[in-house]
């Protein structure tokens, strides 16, 4: 029999099945219990021809709203376990960026920096701090900024020791950071300072010691007044920083067209004298291919052999490894 009561009871105690479905299956398995084909409520309503005619129309009244209730709280369990699905499954996904990498992924191997840019990079930072700017220049040069802008004719025997790849169109990849002297020159008017990193190229006969393809980091400083007193302070200042002590130096004479006088600056290392910065007062005839009146203003320059430093300075035994791309060398600098 169908009374009031056992519709009434069935309203709270569905009502009570959908708030306690945890998930969405068991949710549907209560809709099944309940709404479905051979579900309690549908049951009752299938019944309902069994119900004393004078009562039939208050228990259908009575069947339809429990079951509208019902339905309407299904549909809203159904929406908050969605809800609640979407923030766990976002919990589960959360990172913290903030962690370095090797903590969310213990097999992560951020690879280091290549030995001749952690040297440059130290470089361009103590030049910086001696008031000098760092710029840069290309690669694929003119045949002027190579060599005729710095003294250099085409005549001149200093070219035989500098041969390179040539472009068809007369451009070459340049020899020297020398190259930016001159442009440096004409774009910065002096008082000025600058160094220039970058990489040069020439035809070599390749062995431990030299390589087609290496770094270099001119230097240039045109004022009123600069004398080889300058020049000797600045390298004296610059080696200092990069070894760490006060390294002992020797100046020998030196030829370089675009300087005069030119030298060789050595530094007593290990036991031996390296040969490591070629440098002097720039040529008065190179002030002028930059516009500048000689008369008026002085420079010095040097040229570091930046590859021959980083393998002083990490007792790299062959050139050849600095451009190897040999992983078990690289490693070594992680
Ligand atoms: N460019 C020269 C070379 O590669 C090195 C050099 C010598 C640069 C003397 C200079 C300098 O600035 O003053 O052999």
């Amino acid at each position: 029999m169908i009374d009031l009561d056992a519709i009434s009871a069935l309203k709270s105690e569905g009502a009570a099945l959908i708030q306690s479905a945890g998930d969405a299956a068991a949710l549907d398995q209560h809709r099944i219990a309940l709404l479905g084909k051979k579900g309690r409520l549908t049951l009752l309503l299938k019944d309902l021809k069994s119900v004393a005619p004078d009562r039939r129309r208050e228990t259908g009244a009575a069947l339809n709203e429990v079951k509208e209730h019902l339905e309407q709280l299904f549909a809203a369990r159904q929406r908050e376990l969605a809800r609640k699905d979407a923030a766990l499954r976002l919990a589960g996904e959360w990172i913290d960026v903030t962690l370095p990498a090797s903590a969310l992924c213990p097999s992560f191997s951020p690879g280091s920096i290549h030995p001749l840019s952690r040297v440059q990079r130290e470089l361009e930072r103590i030049f910086t701090g001696l008031g000098f700017q760092v710029v840069d220049g290309p690669e694929v040069e003119s045949e002027y900024y190579n060599f005729e802008a710095l003294n250099v004719p085409a005549t001149h025997p200093a070219r035989d020791m500098q041969d390179t790849i040539w472009t068809t169109g007369g451009a070459l990849l340049r020899t020297q950071t020398s190259a930016m002297q001159v442009r440096a020159l004409e774009q910065l008017k002096p008082p000025l300072r600058i160094v220039a990193p970058g990489r040069c190229f020439r035809y070599e006969r390749i062995d431990a010691t030299h390589e087609h393809t290496f770094y270099q980091m001119e230097g240039m400083m045109v004022d009123r007044v600069v004398t080889v007193g300058h020049l000797i302070y600045f390298m004296k200042t610059l080696l200092r920083e990069i070894f760490g002590f006060r390294p002992t130096i020797r100046l020998r004479p030196g030829y370089f067209p675009f300087v005069e006088p030119g030298f060789e600056l050595d530094i007593w290392f290990q036991g031996r004298w390296l040969e490591l910065l070629p440098c002097g007062l720039v040529h008065p005839r190179v002030l002028e291919y930059g516009g500048i009146d000689p008369k008026e203003w002085q420079g010095f320059a040097f040229g570091l052999g930046l590859s021959r430093l980083v393998m002083s300075r990490y007792q790299i035994d062959d050139i050849r490894h600095l451009q190897g791309c040999d992983l078990r060398f690289l490693k070594q600098f992680s």
